[in-house]
């Protein structure tokens, strides 16, 4: 290979093109813009919920989602260890108790009984996030925190499209949480979006994205909160709604990459890869994590500096919560034990996994991962 291949090249449709010229053409660029309410219609819809809020990015859509709840000073929120820090930034900043759950080896995701044996009675709602395309087995932790009033919030930004047990992910949350960046399964470049059923949240969310100005005319500047300026704009939306348009065909091709690398690779003695399907669900393959087996001589960033040798671009897996410094300088989930999510962090990391990636370099990237493994 001549040419480094990256870990994401976006895909940019003739949809896409033909929308946002539209909205340069109209004058439209602002998130006043009609493409704004166009997107939040499409994609609410298509993830089974009745309101949308589009923002800036995921991390905001988690923020304001969390603030929008209205929960006490101090309140715990169970979140995953093995995930974006986002998560756990967005509890913190809405003056909340994050409370680390670890993974499990086998999906990746938060462990189910670890999430239910963490609920006390100060637990008022639970992050869910879905991770590198494989969904949490939702049933059990939604049966218990139905029993325990407990509010979920799902986050979904790796996982849009994903089916769990036949319903789309991202219905199941009170509240739920996506991200429109460049390597997510659509994008806006930037982006993020909040969908809920509940009018309370979604009216409350709508204001904290745009500074919660006054809705009266006349006392625009008399702010009802403090909110954020998290606005989504026209020419953003105009991307997402063509995308969305080709949802259908970017989720076939992304389980295709999956299935052509998890083939290629599945039999392979020294690492771990996160499963293809389980009963509930069939991977879309966000990224195609490598998982270094517990006995395996091999040291991470060597394979990862040999692949770039070779051309290929990797990143390491998420870093375990616990084991973040600035966590660690706040003194923070001190006595946290994660091996879980610590044993991910350290051994894993993915593969070039676009939607712009082609079969020949999918063999490629393959046949050159296997050649230094053995
Ligand atoms: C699970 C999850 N949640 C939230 C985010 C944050 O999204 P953004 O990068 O749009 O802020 C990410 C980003 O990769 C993510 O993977």
């Amino acid at each position: 290979m001549k040419k480094l291949i990256p870990v994401n090249i976006p895909k940019i449709f003739q949809e896409d093109k033909k929308y946002i010229n539209q909205a340069l053409k109209t004058n439209w660029i602002s998130s006043e813009g009609p493409y704004v309410k166009k997107f939040e219609y499409k994609f609410s819809k298509f993830n089974k919920k009745k309101f949308g809020v589009a923002v800036s990015n995921g991390t905001a859509a988690l923020e304001i989602a969390i603030k929008s709840l209205g929960l006490k000073k101090n309140s715990e929120v169970l979140i995953p260890s093995f995930s974006i820090i986002s998560t756990t930034n967005a509890v913190l900043k809405n003056n909340l108790k994050p409370v680390l759950v670890d993974a499990d080896l086998d999906t990746w995701n938060m462990n189910v009984e670890k999430t239910i044996n963490k609920i006390t009675s100060k637990t008022k709602a639970i992050i869910i996030t879905h991770i590198y395309g494989l969904p949490v087995n939702l049933k059990k932790i939604i049966k218990v925190a139905k029993n325990k009033k407990i509010i979920i919030i799902e986050d979904a930004a790796e996982v849009i499209g994903l089916k769990y047990n036949n319903k789309i992910c991202g219905s199941f949350g009170d509240i739920s949480t996506f991200s429109f960046y460049a390597n997510k399964h659509i994008t806006t470049g930037e982006g993020g979006m909040i969908c809920t059923n509940i009018k309370k949240y979604y009216e409350k969310c709508k204001s904290l994205r745009n500074l919660s100005f006054s809705k009266s005319y006349y006392n625009r500047f008399n702010h009802d909160d403090i909110g954020w300026n998290y606005r989504l704009s026209n020419l953003q939306a105009a991307l997402g709604y063509g995308q969305l348009e080709n949802i259908n065909w970017i989720l076939k091709r992304k389980r295709e990459i999956g299935n052509l690398y998890y083939k290629k690779l599945k039999d392979n003695k020294k690492i771990l890869l996160q499963k293809n399907k389980t009963s509930y669900a069939k991977n879309i393959y966000w990224v195609f994590g490598i998982l270094l087996k517990k006995n395996s001589s091999f040291n991470r960033e060597k394979i990862m500096k040999k692949l770039y040798k070779y051309k290929i671009e990797t990143r390491p897996f998420f870093l375990s919560m616990n084991k973040q410094k600035i966590f660690r300088k706040l003194k923070l989930f001190k006595k946290s034990k994660m091996p879980n999510s610590e044993y991910l962090s350290k051994n894993g990391f993915y593969i070039p996994s676009g939607l712009g990636l082609k079969n020949y370099q999918i063999n490629y990237i393959a046949n050159t991962l296997q050649k230094i493994l053995n």
